[in-house]
């Protein structure tokens, strides 16, 4: 038989076959010893030991991973991908110790951002983006996750949606858009919230149905997301908002949990959202309620790293829970700028004390279902799209017990070799 491309010798392919993996099933792997993958124009067609398929297939193109990890390509499933400047000056005042919500409050933060943000045009936002977007690539990121919310004004959020479209079409890495308008109150609605609310409610929502029907109307609709923390949306306002995005036909995702435990969890439980995210102050009774539904935990620990705090997200409960554990980036201006997911896996394993195989899955399979796409990505499966990585180690530990470095080596995204070290550009 023919195939495209086939990658043997693999020392070990992590598979992930059998769907999102929720409570203590975290970490199957499923993983086959000097293995093959073969592909056909932009899906996996087989797998299995490498001598075997390795007489099946006549190849047009053939890697050797002789002494490599062949495994899915990485999920992001929360990211702050497009904005406009940097937050570098606060960075500082956050290590002479200011908190992340002071200086948020004091019309920083967030805020700051968005005045950049509107300042920029939708060119501004794809070129400052496109950098970041590269550097995930190149540690492995095949589909992301990405948010508005450096808007705040109708205009200024389709913008935004606007660049992150073109750069899904112009970008090896695949997009999957979330609106959140509710990421913070504007500095021209302040202490008027419930007004702000109504801007959501009542036109952004309604303007956004009708872009998408006449920018995009052939992509399922983006997520709506709400940052339901106090200082930001409460518990009723995030309900307000949620419920109007569920009855519009949008599928839901939250913030909650960041700093304080306001409920948000227990709220995106019972609208069905597709995942709960941060999720640091849980109280046990929304773990629970979590754990016993559908909604996907995602857990960002390159937040509470990076504000140099130190409580992460219960990972040990939300599993004796049987909830639906994930992994992402958060990369943002703010509190997260960071690119690889390598790196989350790596915090992870020392701080929410996941083994290396629950980091991995959360980082594949689990996150690809905290986008609502588990049934195409996250594992490597026959019929699935071929989105591959190469990793430069015999051991799948090495992803969580090195850090700092790239070990990713090549990365496959629809079938097309679109990043190897020392060899091809990142298209
Ligand atoms: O997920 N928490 C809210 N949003 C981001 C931070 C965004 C920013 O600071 O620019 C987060 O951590
Ligand atoms: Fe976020």
């Amino acid at each position: 038989m023919n195939a495209d491309l086939l990658i043997h010798n693999a020392s070990q392919i992590l598979t992930l076959t059998g769907g999102p993996q929720s409570g203590q099933k975290l970490g199957e792997l499923r993983i086959i010893e000097n293995g093959a993958v073969a592909i056909v124009g932009e899906k996996i067609i087989a797998l299995g030991p490498s001598p075997k398929l390795g007489k099946q297939y006549q190849a047009a193109q053939e890697i050797d991973a002789t002494g490599r990890v062949v495994m899915p390509g990485f999920v992001d499933p929360h990211t702050h991908l497009v904005w406009a400047g940097d937050r570098a000056a606060e960075f500082e005042m956050r290590l002479a110790g200011a908190s992340y919500m002071e200086i948020m409050n004091a019309g920083g933060g967030i805020l700051s951002t968005v005045r950049q943000t509107r300042a920029a045009s939708v060119d501004d936002l794809v070129a400052q983006a496109r950098g970041r977007l590269n550097r995930m690539l190149s540690h492995g990121t095949t589909t992301a996750e990405v948010k508005t919310g450096y808007g705040l004004e109708t205009e200024t959020e389709l913008r935004m949606l606007e660049a992150i479209l073109r750069l899904d079409d112009e970008h090896a890495v695949e997009l999957i858009p979330t609106f959140l308008g509710a990421h913070a109150i504007p500095a021209e609605y302040s202490g008027q919230t419930e007004d702000y609310i109504d801007l959501i409610c009542n036109e952004m929502l309604t303007r956004l149905v009708n872009w998408w029907e006449e920018n995009a109307a052939e992509r399922p609709l983006p997520f709506v997301d709400v940052f339901c923390e106090t200082g930001a949306f409460d518990l009723d306002q995030s309900r307000r908002i949620l419920e109007r995005a569920k009855e519009l036909g949008f599928p839901l995702k939250i913030h909650a949990d960041e700093f304080d435990g306001l409920g948000g969890t227990l709220l995106a439980v019972e609208l069905g959202s597709t995942s709960a995210d941060h999720l640091v102050h849980t109280p046990q009774g929304d773990i629970e309620a979590l754990g016993s539904s559908q909604t996907v935990a995602v857990s960002l620990p390159c937040t509470p790293f990076g504000l140099a705090e130190n409580v992460y997200t219960p990972a040990k409960a939300i599993l004796e829970a049987g909830g639906i554990l994930a992994l992402a980036t958060d990369l943002n201006p703010g509190t997260a700028w960071c690119e690889s997911m390598q790196f989350p896996i790596a915090l992870a394993c020392r701080y929410m004390h996941l083994t290396p195989a629950q980091a991995i899955a959360a980082a594949t399979i689990n996150a690809a279902a905290a986008i609502a796409r588990a049934d195409r990505i996250g594992s490597l499966e026959p019929g699935k799209q071929a989105d591959v990585l190469i990793v430069e180690a015999p051991d799948y530990r090495h992803l969580g017990y090195r850090f700092g470095v790239n070990l990713v080596m090549t990365v496959i995204k629809r079938g097309k070799i679109v990043f190897s070290r020392g060899g091809e550009e990142i298209i």
